[in-house]
């Protein structure tokens, strides 16, 4: 039986099935464009190739296309043979996740990698700052998506995709250097890998390396497809060093070209988290944002986001709509927030923004530090989550309680003392 780049056996005989569809596995691990195609090659090639139509029904679903990836797990499902253990559970991971049933999918991906452990496809779906892990909602999910990663490592070798993957849970645990330098080691096998460069950004901001992120990533993200799915979040990243070092004109220029929701052609969840965060932060840094950015950006959440329940998403369309002065759809996301995974902190941390845009400060930093109490509940990443740490600073200082502010960034924050996220701080 052929076999694909882990050894995992594909219950194929077509040696061109299996050609595409290890190259659309490595360009679904290294969040590179063209996975879809490939997956869609390998079934043409071999309609009976389960884990093709699998495959491509989990790279549908990046491309948040629902019909599609729905369509190729009937096919999975009609082809699956008869007690092939494995096969079922690798498909029942994805049905799982496409049915909006992520402790199942977790529960199950666990199993399946208890006795699979190379079976990448699975791993993926709990990895990272986005994965079952990521948006568990439970308290310490950092230390057990260390503690998943961890497990898999040895089974890998020097695998660019794991020890980026690791490399992630070291970055979000708190081990910044640690995970540059194995960020390094996997982009030295693999440059054109958005997710190293991804969290190699990540690992350079932590340690409040400005210059050195900027050098990096805008090199790095030159040769990177736009309709790749992270190049708006990349930009955001970069538009975030740009907002640090004041270039006003490479901020607007990244905001403009890939970040905007009418330009970016990412996942929903990353471009309203992205120009929410941004937009804030800038307006934290005293730069003056156009409220009809705000007024686009809610109408986007509103329209792609009309139910509540992904806590993550949440927490950042309350801020859209109360920057935006859309009252309804705040009230809205504060009434049906608490429904979420870490829903208690989503709409704590709506009424924050509420108050914020009421400038009730006294309010707000009650709110606010109600919703940030554990917010590694909320998922994303830690540079994500920084919104919610300089929104505190900023409400403090318009207490005049700088001290306080500064105390924070230094117990909190400490690896970006030498950062300049809120005008007035230092
Ligand atoms: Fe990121």
């Amino acid at each position: 039986m052929l076999k694909d780049r882990y050894d995992n056996p594909l219950h194929t005989e077509s040696a061109q099935a299996r050609d595409a569809y290890v190259a659309g596995v490595d360009l679904f691990l290294a969040v590179d464009y063209g996975a879809v195609s490939q997956f869609e090659t390998a079934v043409a090639a071999d309609p009976g190739f389960v884990l093709g139509h699998a495959a491509l029904a989990r790279a549908r679903m990046m491309d948040a296309d629902g019909p599609g990836a729905r369509a190729a797990l009937a096919e999975a499902r009609a082809r699956r043979p008869e007690g092939a253990a494995q096969l079922h559970s690798h498909v029942t991971v994805f049905e799982q996740l496409l049915a909006g049933q992520p402790a199942a999918a977790l529960e199950t991906a666990r199993a399946h990698l208890a006795t699979q452990p190379r079976d990448a496809m699975i791993a993926q779906c709990c990895s990272s700052v986005f994965g079952l892990i990521g948006f568990s909602g439970r308290t310490g999910r950092e230390a057990e998506l260390l503690a998943f990663t961890a497990s898999l490592l040895p089974h890998y070798g020097d695998d660019w995709w794991m020890l980026t993957t690791h490399a992630v849970s070291l970055c979000e645990i708190g081990q910044p250097a640690a995970a540059d330098a194995m960020m390094d080691r996997a982009l030295a096998m693999k440059w054109q890998n958005a997710q190293a460069a991804h969290f190699k950004a990540h690992s350079l901001y932590e340690q409040g390396q400005t210059e050195a992120g900027l050098t990096f990533l805008n090199d790095w993200l030159a040769g990177y497809d736009r309709r790749g799915l992270v190049h708006g979040h990349l930009n955001w990243h970069s538009a975030l060093w740009a907002l640090e070092t004041g270039d006003e004109a490479a901020f607007w220029h990244r905001i403009e070209t890939a970040v905007r929701p009418a330009v970016c052609q990412g996942l929903p969840i990353n471009i309203l988290t992205d120009m929410a965060s941004i937009l804030y932060r800038a307006e934290l840094a005293g730069m003056r944002i156009d409220p009809a950015l705000w007024h686009e950006l809610s109408a986007y959440a509103s329209a792609q986001f009309p139910r509540c329940g992904q806590s993550f998403v949440d927490a950042h369309a309350a801020l859209a709509h109360a920057m935006a002065g859309e009252t309804a759809e705040l009230e809205r996301v504060i009434a049906e927030a608490g429904s979420g995974f870490a829903g208690d902190l989503a709409v704590e941390i709506a009424k924050a923004w509420r108050a914020v845009a009421a400038r009730d400060w006294q309010a707000a930093t009650q709110h606010m530090i109600a919703g940030m109490a554990n917010h590694e509940r909320l998922g994303g990443s830690r540079a994500q989550r920084d919104l919610l740490e300089f929104a505190l600073m900023g409400i403090l200082l318009r207490l005049g309680r700088g001290d306080e502010a500064r105390n924070l960034l230094a117990l909190r924050r400490p690896g970006l003392m030498a950062m300049h996220p809120v005008a007035g701080l230092h």
